[in-house]
């Protein structure tokens, strides 16, 4: 029989080792779902994939907040990706701001990124519609970055929402209040291309 007498430094070794295979473990599992989910959702139920926000986008939108509603309180961003644009809206304006992203690895991302930012900002994982539809709270603004076609059901939660600002994408029978053009740059999908514009839907008339 075979004997391994391990001094200190051979144990550290071993246990280094297995710390390792844990952590390789979980990282293909997390990457795996990560797969499953991004091929899902572009394939089966067509969402857009990640692509995040530029930093003009972001700034515009948050010129538009304290410009024209500077008292609003409560935000919601639907479809926040990794949170970047989430974290840089509570950065700037100090507001409570929450993101709903229904790509688990995202979210669970999002979720650590908002340990580092100390503002009034989360991430919830979960569809942003059935979210919306569940819940009791009413959002002063809500973002969203979300393509296309997931922007048209927008305007059916609007007894929730105050004011609703687009990135990229209008709501097609809807007239909006007012858009901003970011002047360069656009979101590609397919073949079509959406320069970058702010379109700002109010649905509440105070
Ligand atoms: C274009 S990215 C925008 C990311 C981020 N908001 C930003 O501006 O940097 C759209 C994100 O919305 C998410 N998404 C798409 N449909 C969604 C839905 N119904 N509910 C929640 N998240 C959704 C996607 O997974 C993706 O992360």
């Amino acid at each position: 029989m075979i004997q391994f007498i391990l001094d200190k430094k051979g144990e550290i070794l071993i246990y280094f080792i297995w710390l390792c295979i844990i952590f390789l473990f979980i990282f293909i599992i997390f990457t795996t779902i990560q797969f499953v989910e991004y091929f899902y959702c572009i394939f089966i139920k067509k969402q857009v994939p990640l692509v995040a926000s530029c930093k003009k986008l972001r700034r515009f939108t948050v010129n538009e907040i304290q410009k024209h509603y500077p008292d609003s309180k409560n935000i919601i961003e639907l479809g926040s990706g990794f949170g970047g644009l989430t974290r840089y809206l509570a950065r700037k304006t100090n507001k409570k701001v929450t993101g709903i992203e229904n790509i688990a690895w995202y979210a669970f991302v999002s979720k650590i990124l908002d340990i580092f930012c100390f503002k009034k900002n989360s991430t919830v994982h979960g569809d942003a519609f059935e979210y919306l539809e569940k819940t009791k709270e009413h959002f002063d603004i809500a973002i969203a970055y979300l393509g296309p076609q997931a922007t048209q059901k927008i305007p059916e939660y609007k007894d929730k929402i105050d004011v609703f600002i687009s990135l990229d994408f209008p709501v097609l029978n809807l007239k909006p209040t007012r858009t901003i053009d970011i002047g360069y740059g656009a979101t590609i999908i397919g073949n079509k291309k959406y320069p970058h514009k702010l379109y700002i839907y109010k649905f509440k008339h105070k």
